[in-house]
């Protein structure tokens, strides 16, 4: 018997390892994950999990069958349950008002609906996706909107997980944000998912507030974040301008201690599934209550992050002569990170439909998301001019270039004298992530293009 009965519905990239490691660390509590798509439980359920994540597959394997299960039967785990976490996807709406600012909320909802519909008992229930503020207050309405004796609290619990290091944010968090409502049962509620988390994390980095402070500030951490990327993102051109090295101006800057040296790096432009979301959330909150100077600010971020990844295609154009047609390019990467297969708004993907655009073969390697990279290209026209070849060095054959876009670790330590070898000439390298030693590849004879540095060519 376990002393506590936990469900999370939705078994995605936050769903999938938050409650992994809530298993490993409660060993009292039974936990049951659920999703619609059965192909995804399946795959939780075999030796080829879902995503990739350093330290999942370790931390599954422990606990999978003995306190941890996954299954498609998302009504019986509604009745089997007390706690129920809600971490279904919430991309943004591309339809009606709303369409590309405001989250689209269909899969939230009816998540909601069908907890309504099944739920035999009183449940807390857990917004664990990331949400417009305010959507907790929705979910309220829907949850008592039939007058029975069952009573729902709903708690806001946002995830700060960042993909490539999850297992290690969610064993060691910087802090755990659980807002509820100031009612006896609010922080009854409140209280019980504090002991779960108790059971690993601190107590003064478990903090509490209400629940409409706990959404802003989701939306609000990973708006600064994006912020300072595409701060530095923006000085990178002044650098590439004036012969500055944005790599000495960030460590000059970073060594103020107000400012600190994290998420300074420039690049081809941030990616992933939360931080352009995030802030149109943010951006369509304030132009819904007609603040359009903040909205405006905000929106800057975005703007200069997509201004970012054109630049970085001009650069090559200008670079290769002003044409791309039938040159043959190498992406070194296409997650939008290190360390995941996840793509979803990498940088990778406009890079690669742009140099499409331009007519131009594109050879796409990357160690782990090359079955995202098909999925995400395979609608456009010209397909057939795309390849997928893991092996780096197989990849760059024949190449005119060859452009990092995924700061893979793998990527620093290759032998680029090899490479070139097996590249036309003249030989260019585009450095996205700013994480190849220059200078030598230079020497090599490539012609080097980074982020906010002075290029290396040998015209
Ligand atoms: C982010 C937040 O960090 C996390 O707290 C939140 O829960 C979800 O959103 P994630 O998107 O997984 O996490 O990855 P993150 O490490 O934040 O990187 C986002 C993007 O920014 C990546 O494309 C990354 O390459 C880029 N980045 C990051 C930079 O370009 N420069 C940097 O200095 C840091
Ligand atoms: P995130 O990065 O937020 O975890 P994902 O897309 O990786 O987003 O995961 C969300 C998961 O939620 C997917 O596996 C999807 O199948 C699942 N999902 C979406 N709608 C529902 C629903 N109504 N009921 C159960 N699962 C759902």
């Amino acid at each position: 018997m376990f002393e506590k009965n936990i469900l999370c519905i939705g078994a995605g990239y936050v769903g999938g390892p938050t409650m992994a490691v809530i298993a490993d660390k409660c060993p009292h509590c039974k936990i049951t994950v659920a999703d619609i798509n059965p192909e995804r439980i399946a795959a939780w359920n075999s030796d080829r999990l879902p995503i990739y994540e350093p330290g999942l597959e370790e931390i599954i394997k422990r606990t999978r069958g003995k306190n941890l299960f996954f299954t498609a039967d998302i009504n019986r785990g509604i009745r089997e349950n007390d706690i129920i976490f809600v971490g279904v996807n919430t991309p943004t709406k591309d339809f009606g008002v709303g369409a590309g600012m405001a989250a689209d909320l269909q899969y939230w909802e009816k998540t909601a609906r069908q907890i309504l519909e099944n739920a035999e008992s009183s449940k807390i229930v857990v917004e664990k996706c990331t949400l417009p503020v305010k959507t907790a207050l929705a979910m309220e309405r829907i949850l008592i909107s039939t007058n029975n004796a069952i009573r729902f609290d709903v708690l806001s619990n946002p995830e700060f997980l960042a993909e490539g290091s999850a297992i290690n944010d969610l064993e060691n968090p910087d802090r755990i944000l659980i807002g509820s409502r100031e009612t006896p049962s609010g922080i009854k509620a409140r209280d019980t998912l504090v002991e779960i988390y108790a059971n690993w994390v601190p107590r003064e980095k478990i903090i509490t507030s209400n629940i409409w402070s706990s959404e802003l500030s989701k939306l609000v951490s990973n708006a600064f974040l994006a912020q300072r990327i595409s701060s530095i993102n923006a000085i990178s051109v002044i650098c590439e301008k004036t012969d500055a090295d944005v790599g000495e101006v960030a460590k000059a800057v970073g060594l103020d201690d107000r400012i600190g040296p994290k998420f300074l790096n420039a690049s081809v432009g941030f990616g992933g599934s939360c931080f352009k979301k995030d802030i149109l959330n943010l951006v369509y909150l304030c132009r819904q209550h007609n603040l359009d100077a903040v909205a405006d600010y905000w929106e800057g971020i975005i703007k200069i992050n997509q201004y970012q990844q054109e630049r970085f295609i001009l650069n090559m154009l200008d670079a290769m002569f002003h044409t791309l047609v039938d040159k043959r390019i190498c992406l070194l990467g296409f997650a939008f990170k290190a360390n995941t297969g996840d793509t979803r708004e990498s940088p990778a993907i406009f890079i690669a439909k742009r140099l499409l655009e331009e007519k131009a073969e594109v050879v796409v390697s990357d160690p782990k998301a090359l079955d995202n990279a098909r999925k995400d290209l395979a609608g456009e026209s010209r397909t057939e001019a795309v390849s997928y070849i893991e092996d780096p060095y197989r990849a760059a054959e024949e190449c005119h270039a060859v452009a990092v876009l995924t700061e893979w670790d793998l990527y620093r330590k290759l032998d680029y004298r090899k490479i070139y070898d097996v590249m036309h000439k003249p030989a260019f390298i585009f450095d996205g992530r700013n994480i190849l030693d220059h200078r030598k590849c230079y020497d090599m004879g490539f012609n080097v293009y980074s982020i906010g540095k002075p290029p290396l060519t040998h015209f």
